[in-house]
């Protein structure tokens, strides 16, 4: 029974998709950044691209449990990417955010990552 509910949790948790700019998880006053970062892809002609932004960096470390991560879509209209968070995230000292462009956009977000 316990297992079921379990699944279903998880179910729940990876149909949340969302669109353009997008917040995961709960920042308090004492939280440090651990990731200030503009990412930029270009736009393919109608092509919708899946990236995808790893916590940490690629060649960096990172010790702190994250408690939030902001995703700000820097296009501010409605052609932003649509964002799931794919493994770890708040509670994790890592995370893998995908973002899927809408076809024939690039896009420009910024993330900000919180940890304690
Ligand atoms: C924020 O952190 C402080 C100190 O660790 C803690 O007492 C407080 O409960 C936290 N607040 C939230 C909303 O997590
Ligand atoms: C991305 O967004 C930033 C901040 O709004 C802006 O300065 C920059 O010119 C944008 N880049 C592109 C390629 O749109
Ligand atoms: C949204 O803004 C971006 C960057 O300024 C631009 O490339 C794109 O064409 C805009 N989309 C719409 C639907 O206006």
């Amino acid at each position: 029974m316990k297992i079921i509910a379990l699944v279903c949790v998880l179910f729940a948790f990876i149909a949340r998709a969302y669109s353009a700019s997008t917040t995961w998880g709960v920042q308090n006053t004492t939280d440090i950044i651990v990731l200030n970062q503009n990412i930029q892809y270009p736009a393919v002609r109608n092509t919708v691209q899946t990236l995808y932004f790893n916590v940490p960096a690629s060649y960096q470390s990172n010790s702190k449990v994250i408690s939030a991560i902001y995703l700000q879509d820097q296009f501010k209209n409605s052609s932003g990417p649509t964002n799931t968070l794919v493994w770890g995230g708040p509670g994790w000292t890592f995370a893998t955010i995908q973002m899927k462009t809408q076809s024939s956009y690039g896009l420009n977000v910024t993330f900000l990552v919180y940890g304690r």
